[in-house]
């Protein structure tokens, strides 16, 4: 039986998050730039969604650029930044035909003016849209996000609109840029390294971590499937124990 047809669609994770590591390496073992691992790397984006879309997920979120990657050489960034451009452009009409919404977080004011004005025309036609949320990462981290938000909370607490002691997690939940999504349940990253990389990390505080030796260009459907049986098998006790559940 096929990992998609294992799937129990009345278990599935609402929220599936990930970071998509190995373009470089996938393309260097071909002996090719690295700029043509994230040329597929795109490819895997279409088939993951894809996927998502035909098992029901509500949320994507994917790890397409973080703070870091502004640190890597200038024509890798701007092999990135265009084909972003690309990417949305061409498949803005098939977001539209699968009834999907376009969202982005991250410091999407670091973002080149072309991107960002793809981006955002691509957020408006599909923001009407009902099935599955597609949330891409630009320009993001944890860090910087949680460092935006304890301004926020800051400036609030000295003008005296917000009492210290009525701060909760929802108070930080509700200044993040994911402030209007559940949480990831499932965090997937692929190339083998095992870490979270400034991803998520205050929201992937219950998440099933999956971690897999594929590179991302690599990773296609029946992959995704996988990691969605592996997520299905797993006990999720939220600091309960199994008979409490
Ligand atoms: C990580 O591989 C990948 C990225 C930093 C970029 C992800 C971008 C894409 C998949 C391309 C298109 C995206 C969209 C949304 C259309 P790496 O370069 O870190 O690989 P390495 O670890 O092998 O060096």
């Amino acid at each position: 039986m096929s990992y998609k047809e294992q799937i129990d669609k009345s278990r599935l994770p609402r929220h599936i998050a990930i970071i998509m590591d190995g373009n470089g390496r996938w393309a260097k073992e071909k002996g090719r730039e690295r700029t043509y691992g994230h040329q597929y790397g795109a490819e895997a984006v279409r088939m993951v969604t894809e996927a998502s879309v035909e098992t029901g997920i509500e949320y994507l979120t994917l790890y397409a650029f973080s703070t870091e990657n502004w640190n890597r050489p200038d024509e890798e960034v701007d092999a990135l930044m265009a084909l972003m451009v690309m990417s949305i452009e061409n498949e803005t009409p098939t977001l539209m035909k699968h009834n999907v919404r376009l969202q982005a977080i991250g410091d999407l004011s670091r973002m080149p003016a072309e991107v960002k004005a793809k981006l955002d025309q691509c957020i408006g036609v599909t923001s009407q849209n009902t099935g599955l949320t597609l949330v891409l990462a630009l320009s993001y981290s944890t860090k910087w996000e949680m460092v935006e938000a304890v301004k926020a909370i800051a400036r609030q607490a000295v003008s005296g609109s917000l009492a210290v002691e009525e701060i909760t997690d929802r108070t930080i939940d509700d200044r993040l840029t994911t402030a209007a999504m559940p949480d990831p349940d499932l965090l997937i990253r692929t190339g083998g390294e095992m870490r979270i990389s400034n991803f998520l990390l205050w929201q992937a505080a219950y998440a099933e971590l999956y971690f897999t030796p594929e590179y991302w260009p690599d990773f296609g459907k029946e992959s995704f499937y996988k990691a969605i049986c592996d997520y299905q098998n797993r006990e999720r006790r939220f600091g309960k124990i199994s008979e409490q559940l």
